[in-house]
């Protein structure tokens, strides 16, 4: 039988990244140009600068991917390509470029749903059964995505205010770290110890919904308040305390969505699937509370924005008979 290739874009935020995939599940490519030292002296991602990097890159990138993939364009099966949700002018440009290939090589376009591609990183480590839950955590998104069935996607719960991977950022630059801040928080995290005791908004909540701006609120204040005083706080300490309420708050709520939904996996995902107390948190919880469900933790390489997820998500699409027309646009607020 002949291997089932697809090339895979992904754009939606400040990663170029383009990846040939086999058969949905071997990464034969996966080239990621990344932009953050372009946004880093502006403390976020500027929208604009994130286009014209994308146009600067893509080309290449694609180039790259079959190139070291070993694949030509005769030999794929489709395109597959991030059409939201993300920045329209940085979506814009993967599925611009995707669909000039598609149209040229007379090949499928597949469209993908980013949240979705976050949940297929995890595809890498081992197959998919269902009913399956996902926990995203990215820098735009906080939900807990309920999966009946393949390509079902429902949305149980999600944060009513900041994702979580903001609140990061938010509270990294308080303790003068560069954007993104996440892992530099996680790191210090481990040096430190719980002795602020931040609040954990919605835990004791009977709903599978999250809320981070009141903590990233507190961990401001108490900052200020501190400076104001004249006094210096532990960064460790402060970045420990954080993360545990983070932690505590993911756990519950992930473990009440269990106790509502019988699974058989739990996928973690999504940048801030990087963390490790997330990550160890939800390993001891599922042993504890339950432990007939399979945690699947998406590689570390593979957390953040990369064309590999778009491709494992855009195979299942392509078999599913997804395709989209060459009127495809970019939708920011894509959900599922
Ligand atoms: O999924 P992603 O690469 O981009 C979006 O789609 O948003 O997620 C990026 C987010 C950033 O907020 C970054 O600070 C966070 O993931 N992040 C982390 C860690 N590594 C990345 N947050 C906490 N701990 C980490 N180790
Ligand atoms: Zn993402």
């Amino acid at each position: 039988v002949e291997p089932t290739y697809i090339l895979a874009f992904e754009s939606s935020c400040d990663e170029t990244s383009v990846a040939v995939i086999e058969n949905g599940t071997k990464i034969l490519s996966n080239i990621v140009a990344t932009q953050i030292a372009s946004h880093q002296r502006f403390g976020g991602v500027v929208p604009e600068v994130a286009s014209r990097h994308h146009i600067e890159q893509i080309t290449k990138c694609t180039r790259e991917a079959l190139t070291e993939a070993g694949v030509t364009y005769e030999q794929l099966a489709g395109v597959a390509v991030t059409y939201g949700p993300g920045l329209v002018g940085s979506l814009l440009i993967g599925v611009t470029a995707a669909k000039i290939i598609a149209w040229a090589h007379h090949l499928p376009l597949i469209p993908v749903n980013h949240m979705a591609g976050h949940i297929y990183a995890a595809r890498y480590v081992g197959e998919f059964t269902y009913p399956m839950m996902a926990l995203l955590v990215s820098g735009g998104h906080t939900e807990l995505v309920y999966m009946k069935a393949e390509h079902e996607y429902e949305i149980i719960g999600e944060t009513r205010d900041d994702a979580v991977g903001e609140a990061y950022d938010k509270i990294g630059r308080v303790l003068g770290i560069n954007y993104p801040a996440g892992k530099t928080v996680d790191e210090w995290a481990h040096q430190g110890q719980d002795t602020f005791k931040f609040p954990r908004a919605m835990v004791q909540e009977d709903n599978l919904d999250f809320s981070f701006s009141g903590l990233k609120s507190a961990f401001i204040n108490t900052v200020h308040n501190a400076h104001q005083r004249g006094q210096a706080l532990n960064k460790n300490d402060l970045a420990a305390s954080f993360q545990a309420a983070v932690v505590d708050i993911l756990g519950e709520k992930t473990m009440r969505a269990l106790d509502q939904y019988p699974v058989k996996q739990l996928v973690l995902a999504g940048g801030v699937a990087a963390n490790s107390g997330v990550r160890s948190r939800l390993e001891k919880d599922l042993a504890k509370f339950h432990p007939e469900v399979k945690l699947l933790l998406a590689p570390l390489k593979l957390c953040g924005d990369n064309a590999a997820m778009i491709g494992a998500a855009g195979y299942v699409n392509y078999q599913h008979g997804d395709r989209a027309g060459w009127d495809l646009n970019a939708v920011p607020g894509l959900s599922f």
